[in-house]
């Protein structure tokens, strides 16, 4: 069954992939939704795309879309649908951002693709069956200690002075071979999901930018939990996504960290 829900998906991720490539090559038409958070007409076409086919093939289906188009259906199957993540990197004509759909039957995700069609690059798995890329097996990392270890995380679009991030972000840099920030979390996970980084985290995600990336990892033989070890949920404040190996050795450096950020912010 996931399988059907996965070949949906990805049809409609490389449709919405083609609209990117096309707008990709024009000037971006940039407004602002507050602070430095860009939408373009990239962001608006490719939604607008997603959400007819999803609706088309699956009416009784609910979606959340970031764009806000989405719809509220009648059965137990949330979509979750980041049409353009990474838009600031793709305003600037920065050739990293995807297109990140996932299927999620009440807590559970089913299905998910990530597509990066500048590079043409598509990620999917479906709950049960492993992860691929273009059609071949990925899996996670074997590295099994951070100071061995490439990570990467972000930073919010939104309200960035409220970020801690940055404290985080020196602390990881000094104990692995470096930090990396791509602009695109769906990307950032999926690339954890290909042994690509061994970690990511990031403070405020929402569904859209988790829900692809999280199954690709958990299919991939990786983790995903916050910074107490608890699994992660769907818009959950912060994301620790690893290989597995390091992510023990992650979450505490994580969790002391925090601690002394949130103690230091309190005195
Ligand atoms: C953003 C990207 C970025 C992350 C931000 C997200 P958008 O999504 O995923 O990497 O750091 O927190 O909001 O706005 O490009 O869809
Ligand atoms: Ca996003
Ligand atoms: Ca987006």
């Amino acid at each position: 069954m996931s399988l059907t829900y996965l070949e949906a998906a990805i049809e409609v991720a490389r449709e919405a992939g083609a609209i990117l490539r096309e707008e990709f090559e024009r000037a971006p038409e940039i407004s602002y939704k507050g602070d430095v958070d860009i939408v373009t007409q990239a962001d608006k076409r490719s939604e607008k795309a997603i959400v007819a086919r999803l609706t088309e093939a699956f009416p009784e289906h609910s979606i959340a879309a970031e764009e806000g188009t989405g719809h509220e259906g009648t059965s137990e199957f949330r979509w979750h649908v980041d049409p353009l993540d990474g838009t600031t990197n793709f305003a600037h004509g920065y050739p990293c951002f995807c297109v990140s759909i996932a299927l999620a039957q009440r807590e559970t995700l089913l299905a998910a693709v990530v597509f990066h069609p500048y590079y043409n690059e598509l990620f999917a798995a479906a709950r049960g069956e492993g992860a691929t890329l273009n059609g071949k097996a990925i899996h996670v990392s074997k590295s099994a200690s951070v100071a061995t270890s490439l990570l990467c995380t972000g930073f919010p679009v939104q309200n960035r002075q409220l970020s801690p991030n940055l404290q985080f972000y020196g602390e990881f840099t000094m104990r692995s071979h470096g930090v990396r920030r791509d602009g695109s979390a769906a990307l950032d996970l999926a690339s954890v999901a290909a042994g690509r980084f061994e970690g990511f985290w990031e403070f405020g995600l929402k569904p859209w930018d988790t829900a692809a990336g999280v199954l690709l990892i958990e299919e991939a033989g990786g983790k995903v939990t916050d910074f107490a070890g608890a699994p992660y949920w769907l818009g959950g404040p912060m994301i620790l996504a690893t290989n597995g190996l390091i992510h023990e050795e992650m979450r505490a450096a994580a969790l002391e960290t925090y601690r002394r950020v949130v103690t230091r912010a309190e005195e």
